[in-house]
């Protein structure tokens, strides 16, 4: 039962795996063969793209009911570059990379978290419209090898996960956190210290 139950499922997802290798392929990603995407993952502009090894992206309801009413979206502009380390797990996130986002291996991100390195708009009113975002402020984000970043937090541009931190569920991310840290709130504050990984972790 479990075989037949693990070859329909496989067979319902040869739809979706031709159309991510699709969207790879067009967007010029590069990736590691060892990639599973569960869902259809989006991506939009033609930054650049490097996933490593045993990268999972979960981008449906049925892969991760939390923030499964949305998919994984990578949007980046021309010149931006997204890095990817071995290891990460992506679940219903949206990364917008208009300079340089860089996720450390074995990062957990979780479901409908979002991460911006820019502000999309200029804070100047007299020149905001909806094609101003080139003017826009931007600076790299970066998340730290085995940092794990709670569902629907949103970390914004400048701001920086340390290795092995913890963002808790709901969190808005302004600033840079250290290593072995867990933050929580809005804004984002220390409230204790995290737990080291024992050796072995991913
Ligand atoms: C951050 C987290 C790991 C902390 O867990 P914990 O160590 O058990 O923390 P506690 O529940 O003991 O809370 C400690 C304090 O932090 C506060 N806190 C915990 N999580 C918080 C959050 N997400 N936002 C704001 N404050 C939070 C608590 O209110 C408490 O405050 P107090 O000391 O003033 O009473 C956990 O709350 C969390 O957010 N987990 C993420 C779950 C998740 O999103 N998983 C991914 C799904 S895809």
């Amino acid at each position: 039962m479990a075989g037949i139950k693990a070859m329909i499922s496989t067979v319902l997802g040869i739809p979706n795996r031709l159309y991510n290798l699709a969207v790879l392929k067009y967007r010029g990603v590069e990736y590691d063969k060892s990639l599973v995407i569960n869902g259809r993952i989006k991506i939009a502009g033609h930054g650049r793209i490097r996933i490593g090894k045993n990268v999972v992206i979960n981008s449906s309801l049925s892969s991760n009911p939390i923030g499964g009413d949305t998919r994984t979206v990578f949007s980046l502009l021309n010149g931006a570059e997204l890095i990817i380390g071995d290891g990460v797990g992506i679940s219903n996130a949206a990364v917008v990379c208009h300079h340089r986002v860089v996720i450390g291996e074995g990062a957990q991100i979780g479901g409908s978290v979002r991460i911006y390195d820019t502000d999309f708009h200029t804070l100047d009113a007299g020149r905001r419209s909806g094609a101003d975002m080139l003017e826009a402020v931007k600076k790299p984000v970066e998340i730290g090898a085995r940092a794990f970043i709670g569902a629907h937090s949103i970390v914004l541009k400048g701001a920086a996960i340390g290795e092995e931190s913890i963002v808790g569920a709901g969190s808005v991310v302004t600033k840079r956190i250290p290593d072995h840290e867990i933050w929580a709130g809005n804004p984002a504050r220390c409230i204790r210290k995290a737990q080291e990984g024992s050796e072995g972790s991913v």
